[in-house]
């Protein structure tokens, strides 16, 4: 049986607000096993930061339990929880370096408290800097780092306490595309090469594309959705999944021609499946034309996937052809009839 370090049971959060109960999470359950990296997606205010603080109870959860490595943490006392946390690290948007030390000082800060000795922790702190690739700024002060460099130094405070799991909430939130993409290639080789879990909050479907293999869906404090990334890419089911994995589809909705939409697929393809011959071929096979109103090349968990979005015949019998043709090509067809408000969930 797979292993879970994390795992949530019915966890309710509520915050008493001078207006009222906000009810921040609703009955969550969630396992994530050892070495996954873990996405966590929704929009603004879905409940995300107060889902990763439950994990290493920053947050005590109103009702439900938190197990860490079948530990339930829930219940305990500080001194006991703290060793459980120990093994937990986390890393932010706004990396929360200390200001008044340098960067080897800042990756120390956590050994000091763990009382490694000093010499020990320069040694390994020293270590780090390599792994971040940050061994030219040793001694610069986190004012003298760019924002890439900041997260770098706390990636390596993150590791300075051998943690089993890495808590990331908006790690790259505050940065570039292009530096973007540099952390999430670190925090994927330490996945890959330490099998240190992250779990991964964002609300950002390209960071979930570059580095998680599962991912949950959070709205208004509920998972609407979880499992494997390259699932969910190919068919997700809730409307939150389809809107931001997919937000191009709303554009492509013409809200005054309603019923065209019933004609609308979504075909996904893969590596296998090359795109724009399968089309032509329907084309001549059906002989029937199709609109193609969409396209876009993706890339989920170092695969290619294409996506397109067409318009079927109006007439029903083409239409039927047209789908049954994709079937047997093996191409996976979504269609996009109960999309944008039609059907709800
Ligand atoms: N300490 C708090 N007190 C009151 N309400 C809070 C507190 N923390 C979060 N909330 C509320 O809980 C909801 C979820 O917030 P949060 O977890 O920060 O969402 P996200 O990280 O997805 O943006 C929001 O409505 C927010 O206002
Ligand atoms: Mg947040």
């Amino acid at each position: 049986m797979a292993e879970h370090i994390i795992s949530l049971q019915g966890v309710t959060k509520e915050f008493e607000t001078k207006n009222g109960k906000v009810t921040a999470l609703k009955d969550i359950n969630l396992d994530i096993e050892k070495g996954d990296a873990y996405g966590i997606i929704g929009l603004s205010g879905a409940g995300k930061s107060t889902l990763v603080r439950t994990i290493n109870l920053l947050e005590e959860p109103t009702q439900g339990k938190v197990l860490f490595d079948g530990h339930q943490l829930t219940g305990l006392k500080s001194r006991e929880l703290n060793l459980h946390r120990r093994k937990i690290s986390m890393i932010f948007q706004q990396f929360n370096l200390l200001m008044q030390r340098n960067t080897l000082a800042n990756i120390c800060f956590p050994m000091e408290i763990a009382k490694v000795p000093k010499k020990e922790a320069l040694a390994k702190a020293q270590d780090l800097l390599k792994v971040v690739d940050l061994e030219d700024r040793a001694h610069s002060y986190p004012s003298q780092l760019s924002g890439g460099q900041k997260q770098r130094v706390a990636i390596a405070r993150a590791l300075a306490s051998d943690p089993e799991v890495i808590l990331c909430d908006e790690a790259t939130s505050a940065l570039d595309p292009k530096t973007t993409r540099s952390i999430l290639g670190i925090l994927k080789q330490i996945n890959e090469e330490r099998g240190i879990t992250l779990v991964v909050i964002t609300h950002e479907m390209e960071v979930i594309k570059q580095l998680c293999t599962k991912v949950a869906v959070i709205e208004n404090g509920e998972i609407v959705e979880s499992g494997e990334v390259s699932e969910i890419f190919a068919n997700p089911k809730s409307r939150a999944a389809r809107k931001l994995f997919f937000p191009d589809d709303e554009r492509t909705e013409i809200p005054s021609i309603r019923t065209a939409n019933r004609n609308r697929l979504r075909l996904v393809f893969d590596e296998k499946t090359a795109n724009e011959p399968v089309i032509s071929r329907m084309v001549l096979e059906t002989g029937a034309p199709v609109n193609l109103l969409y396209a876009n090349m993706d890339v989920v968990e170092d695969e290619q996937k294409g996506q397109m979005v067409i318009q079927l015949s109006e007439e029903p019998d083409i239409a039927e052809k047209q789908k049954r043709f994709l079937r047997r090509e093996g191409i996976q067809i979504i269609e996009l009839s109960d999309f944008n408000g039609e059907v709800t969930e």
